[in-house]
Order: structure tokens, then sequence, then C-alpha cells
């Protein structure tokens, strides 16, 4: 068999592994020299490189001997501890002042494949390779600002123990600030990508996200955008941190509660999510979004404005421009389920839209 010693081969394997020997990386000793010597030529994450592992071409139920099995495990051992070492030898190349700016380019991108990877991500951590990406947002090369938003939002994302060390470290008032000056379009896109992660499932960032001002900083972000990129981002970030909030106090109302959950019910309780979204201005900002021609778009923001209803209701039903979009889009989107179903499509997408523009009509009227 041969493994491709790139990056998607590296990973597939690892998961592999950590799927079938339960193997966590951070419970391994010390390697022997030829150990490093292994990590050496595999490690290196290289694209084309090709490293041959000798296999049984076989059948697959032949019998093998256990030393031949153990040996096997100790080389798939050895590639799942050179992990922690290729992150290290990227956080030293990353950090040394020898490096260009193009090498730091390309370690960043080998990075934020790795910190999918929970581990990753908390290797990451405590090797203080947060310090060294928050340090690269303030950059003055835009691309460097970039990359490390994208690894920072990556490393966050579904990993609980990163997120409290990022906000630890004052990441979000970091990435509030960038979005909250003019920045460069992908850098923002990034940023917000980074804020995203960061608040998701985690009351307490989303609260100190609304104590300084996150909302503010959200609404001219909205305002300013005119392509509806960023609009529709920022939409679907307040629809699910809606959502999220009402998926646990739903929960809630089950009698099973243990204390975490309840814990998470308070915390999610001290999140005054919705008064805040009316406050600045969001019951008038969300329906704008309708006017983009994309069909996505005008979904995402139909779902928020559903999830928002309960505390918007009084100003969609004085929204002239809103009661007028609802009627047209309707009209729209039932032809187009009339033709769906010529063509022998039924209840389709765009039937979905329907009915969201219908739930909506309810709850308006
Ligand atoms: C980066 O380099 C500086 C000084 O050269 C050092 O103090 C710091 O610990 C290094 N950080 C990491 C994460 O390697
Ligand atoms: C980034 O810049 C701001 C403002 O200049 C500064 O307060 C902050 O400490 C810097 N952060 C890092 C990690 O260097």
């Amino acid at each position: 068999m041969q493994l491709m010693s790139s990056r998607a081969g590296g990973a597939a394997l690892l998961l592999l592994l950590l799927h079938c020997c339960h193997i966590a990386s951070s419970t391994h000793g010390h390697k022997s020299d030829s150990a490093l010597a292994v990590m050496e030529t595999t490690g290196g994450g290289d694209e084309e490189e090709e490293v041959t592992v000798e296999e049984d071409e076989g059948d697959l139920e032949t019998f093998r001997p256990l030393e031949e099995l153990k040996r096997d495990m100790a080389q798939l051992d050895l590639m799942v501890e050179t992990d922690v070492q290729i992150m290290r030898r990227l956080l030293e190349s990353y950090n040394s002042s020898e490096s260009t700016t193009e090498q730091k380019l390309s370690l960043l991108m080998e990075l934020e494949y790795l910190v999918h990877q929970v581990d990753n991500a908390q290797t990451l951590c405590w090797m203080g390779g947060l310090q060294l990406l928050l340090e690269g947002l303030n950059s003055s090369d835009f691309r460097l600002q970039q990359s490390c938003a994208f690894v920072l939002g990556s490393a966050v994302s579904s990993n609980p123990l990163v997120q409290v060390k990022a906000v630890e470290s004052g990441a979000l008032q970091t990435l509030l600030t960038m979005l909250a000056t003019a920045q460069p379009r992908p850098v923002t896109k990034k940023v917000l990508f980074a804020v995203a992660s960061l608040l998701r499932n985690f009351p307490y960032a989303q609260r100190h996200f609304l104590s300084h001002g996150g909302l503010q900083v959200l609404s001219e972000l909205f305002r300013a955008d005119r392509g509806g990129v960023l609009r529709t981002r920022i939409v679907t970030m307040l629809y699910d941190m809606i959502s999220e909030k009402e998926l646990i106090s739903q929960t809630g109302l089950d009698p099973g509660l243990d204390a975490a959950h309840e814990e998470r019910l308070r915390q999610y309780s001290a999140v005054s999510l919705q008064g805040e979204l009316r406050e600045k201005g969001w019951c008038g900002l969300v329906p704008q979004l309708l006017e983009s021609t994309e069909h996505d778009y005008r979904e995402k923001a139909l779902r928020a404005l559903l999830a928002m209803a309960p505390v918007c209701l009084d100003q969609y039903r004085s929204d002239g421009s809103l009661l007028g979009s609802l009627l047209s889009l309707r009209e729209q989107y039932l032809e187009m389920v009339q033709s769906e179903m010529i063509i022998g499509e039924e209840n389709g997408y765009f039937g979905e839209i329907v009915e969201l523009i219908n739930a909506l009509q309810v709850k308006i009227k």
C-alpha cells in the first residue's frame, strides 16, 4: 500500500488510527531516535512526496503473525506521535525571524489543516500558538491577518477548551476591534468566521460579545455591505445564536435535568440576545436581506425573521416594504413550485421557502 505523505493522506490515516486504536497522542512518552527519523520523512507534509509502507498484498483475511501486527501498531503509534512534532516544527518555523511572509502563509495553511483535530488545536494552545495568532492579527500584512484569523476560527470550532483559552487571551476583543475598523474584505470575512466559531455554543463568549457592543459592530458591517455575502453570514450567525439558545431552553423543560445542563441554562439565560437585537435595529435590518436575488440569502433571512418574530412582530407589522416583499416573494416562489411540479419534482427547495413565508405571514397577521 502506498501512503501519500500529503496532508490529506496523513489526516485520513490519523483519523483511522484514532478510531480503531484509541490512541491519544498526548498519552505517549518519548520516542527513540529512529522514531524521529521516521518523523522527518513522513511528517513533512510536503505535497507529492510519497512514502511506501510495506503491506501484505494478499487476501485481507490471511493470517498475520502477532509480531507483525505489533510492529505495525508500533509504526502507527509513531505516526500519531508525529502530529505533536509537526505542530512544534510549524510553530517554530512560523515564529522564526528568518521566515519570509510567503513561508509564514504556507505554514499557517498547514496549521489550519491540522487544528481541525481537537487534540491538535489544544496542542496549539499549550505550545503558545494562540499568542502567535493574536499577534498575527495585528500584522501590517493583510494576508497574515487573514490567515491568522482563519487558523484561529478553525482552532476554536467545536472545541470548548480552545474557545475558553482564546477568550481568556483576549481574542474576542481583538476580533471585534478588527470588525469595527476598516479592513480588506478577505480579512473581514475570516474575522467574522473566527467570531462566529468563538461564539458558537459558548454563552460566556456570547455575553461578552453583547456587552462589548458586538451587535452594534455587526449592524454597521451589515449596513456597509452591498453585495450581500457578509450580510448573509451575519444574519446566519445571529440566527444560529437565537436557535441555539432556544434549543437549550426547550430541552430545559425536560424534567431529567442534570447539574451541568442547569448551568448551561443559567449561562444562556444571561445572554439577552433577543432584546439587544431589537434595540440595535435588527428587526428592520434583516428584512433588507430579502431584497437579494439569491434564493439562499432569502432563505437565511426568512429563517432569521421567524426566529426574531417574538421580539420584532410590531415592527414587522408596520414595515410596509417587508409586507410587500413577502407578498411578491410568495407569488414568485409559488410559480416556481408549480414549474417544479411540472417537471416532476415535489416538496423541493422552493416549496420550503413558500412554507417559511407562510409561517411568517401567519405570525404577522
Ligand atoms: C517565539 O519567539 C520568541 C522570541 O524569539 C519567544 O519568546 C516565544 O516564546 C516564541 N513563541 C513560540 C510559540 O514559539
Ligand atoms: C495588538 O494591537 C493592539 C493595539 O495596538 C494592542 O493593544 C494589543 O496588545 C496587540 N495584541 C497583540 C497580541 O500583540
